[in-house]
């Protein structure tokens, strides 16, 4: 069983959403935060809260920029000590219908969702490793890393490759004690989908004809039904106690990835 108590997390996107619904979960749980994101406001509102609980940093950081990211994990060390859980989380929806993609659309989404993951894997992964006192390491993904229903194009390349790596991951690194966990969400409530649009650039932000802005409240509204983020926090502190690989928050893409793994096997040449 991994200890959460006395460990430090660091936690991307963590002003809002499922990032601060992990952030109250590991603080009950003893551990001290570092909470980054781009929302300033939304991190003072996350501080103020948690600051009750636990030692809390926090640092407005762009999970795209490594510069920044050295500087910023430097001064949350400095401060509230070496990370040891280490939670890669800031995530965008958004995208475009695949025909209607741009350059600037595939930079930003995979940047955000792909490489800000790379990018916390790469500051930290070296020191927890070289430290010797084991870890873990939360990436989040979603149900769109695990069948290509939903999300669209750009959305499931990235979720995909956070799952490819998180498998990737849990299997090299046992012996250094650090375990992985791949969380991989349906539907949570949460305002994903309006800081999403007012985040993309503005390639994507073409004006919206009446069908597709009633898409968007429609979403809006399916995901307000969906798993409260504070429930998502509990089964991530539960699942890096256990060191499990999976969570998923409830069980609606159960038939799709059946139907998915299904094809997948279907299509082996027969045995020889
Ligand atoms: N809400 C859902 O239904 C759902 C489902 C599946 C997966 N997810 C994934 O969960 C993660 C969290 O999403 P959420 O629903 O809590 O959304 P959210 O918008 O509430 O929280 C995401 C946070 O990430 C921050 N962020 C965005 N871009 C950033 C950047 N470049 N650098 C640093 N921070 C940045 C935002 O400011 C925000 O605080 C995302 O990776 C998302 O893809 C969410």
């Amino acid at each position: 069983m991994t200890e959460i108590a006395d460990r430090t997390a660091f936690i991307t996107g963590g002003a809002n959403g499922i990032g601060l619904g992990i952030a109250r979960s590991l603080a009950r749980a003893g551990a001290r935060l570092a909470l980054v994101d781009l929302d300033a406001d939304g991190l003072a509102r996350a501080k103020a809260e948690l600051d009750e609980v636990t030692q809390v940093f926090t640092a407005v950081l762009d999970v795209r920029d490594r510069t920044a990211y050295a500087s910023v994990a430097a001064d949350a060390e400095a401060q509230v000590g070496p990370v040891s859980i280490l939670v890669n989380n800031a995530g965008v929806a958004g995208g475009a219908p695949a025909h209607k993609l741009s350059y600037d659309l595939w930079d930003w989404g995979m940047g955000i969702n792909l490489d800000g993951v790379i990018n916390g894997i790469q500051t930290f992964l070296p020191g927890m490793a070289a430290r010797g006192a084991g870890g873990h390491i939360v990436n989040t993904a979603s149900g769109a890393g695990l069948v290509a229903r939903t999300g669209g194009v750009l959305y499931c390349t990235a979720k995909f490759a956070v799952v490819g790596m998180s498998e990737a991951l849990a299997l090299e690194l046992p012996p250094q004690g650090i375990g992985v966990t791949v969380l991989c969400p349906g539907p949570v409530a949460t305002d994903i989908v309006t800081r999403t649009q007012a985040a993309q650039p503005v390639t994507a932000r073409r004006p919206l004809s009446a069908a597709q802005q009633a898409r968007i409240e429609e979403t809006s509204k399916y995901l307000a039904k969906g798993t409260s983020p504070d429930v998502v926090g509990d089964m991530v502190r539960d699942a890096i106690r256990k060191n499990q690989l999976y969570v998923h928050t409830d069980r609606l893409a159960m038939e799709m990835i059946m139907e998915r793994s299904k094809a997948l096997l279907d299509a082996m040449p027969p045995a020889a």
